[in-house]
């Protein structure tokens, strides 16, 4: 059963001195998630943001493929901000921007967002294994955000397990989504329907479904 993460490093897991968090399923998640977003980044330049990015692992490894991108990570929990700040350090890639802090459950993000510190109008938005491991409002808020600040051609896309028509993918899926529900009545596994009519109701279309390995899916929305 795929484990799952609130705070990386809590559990004794190795920390670098420097802060650098380690996530275990990034090391197994990292690179099929980017054969999608390559082939939808390639040949453009502009300002990508990574919501609950957490270590800060995938910004840097898709950073050092995207030099014509600008990555915007953030979080908003202190110890993966550190995290994220020491991986960028640690880089030392001109294409990574400071992490945010930003609380999805708050639909304008943060004042960055706004007073001319933070991104301009998105390429694109990543967000991987965050909307199961956190209350429905937190989809909301991401997908109201990214209504909001992607520019015309943008994309938002979402990592992880989704259930399809209301059933789960997969036993272990299944599994999954219990022991999540049994930790926090609020998380579990979406289903992609309903995923699908929130991002409608934000002005953007479900453009793509993409399979990856482990049962888990990457699921492109676009502006309508
Ligand atoms: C399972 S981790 C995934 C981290 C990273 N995206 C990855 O795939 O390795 C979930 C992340 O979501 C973040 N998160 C949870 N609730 C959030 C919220 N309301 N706003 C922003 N980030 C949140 C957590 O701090 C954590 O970094």
């Amino acid at each position: 059963m795929p484990e799952y993460v609130v705070e990386f490093g809590k559990d004794g897991g190795p920390v670098e001195p420097d802060g650098r968090l380690d996530a275990a399923a990034f090391h197994r998640n990292h690179k099929p998630i980017w054969t999608v977003l390559e082939a939808f980044l390639e040949g453009k330049s502009g300002d990508v943001l990574e919501t609950g990015s957490g270590t800060g692992q995938h910004v840097v490894h898709f950073a050092a493929r995207s030099p014509e991108i600008t990555w915007w990570p953030s979080d908003f929990n202190e110890g993966h901000l550190n995290s994220i700040a020491a991986w960028r350090a640690h880089a030392q890639l001109a294409n990574i921007r400071p992490p945010l802090r930003i609380d999805l459950s708050d639909p304008a993000w943060c004042p960055e967002m706004h007073d001319g510190r933070g991104p301009g109008a998105l390429v694109a938005v990543f967000c991987a294994n965050v909307i199961h491991i956190a209350p429905w409002r937190v989809a909301e808020g991401l997908i109201a955000g990214a209504g909001r600040y992607l520019r015309p051609d943008g994309k938002l896309f979402l990592y992880g397990p989704f259930k399809r028509d209301g059933k789960h993918t997969a036993p272990s899926n299944a599994a999954f989504d219990a022991s999540l529900r049994s930790n926090n009545p609020e998380w579990g596994v979406r289903d992609l329907g309903e995923v699908r009519q929130l991002a409608e109701s934000n002005g953007l279309r479900l453009a793509e479904i993409v399979e990856l390995p482990a049962n888990n899916l990457v699921v492109a929305f676009g502006r309508r």
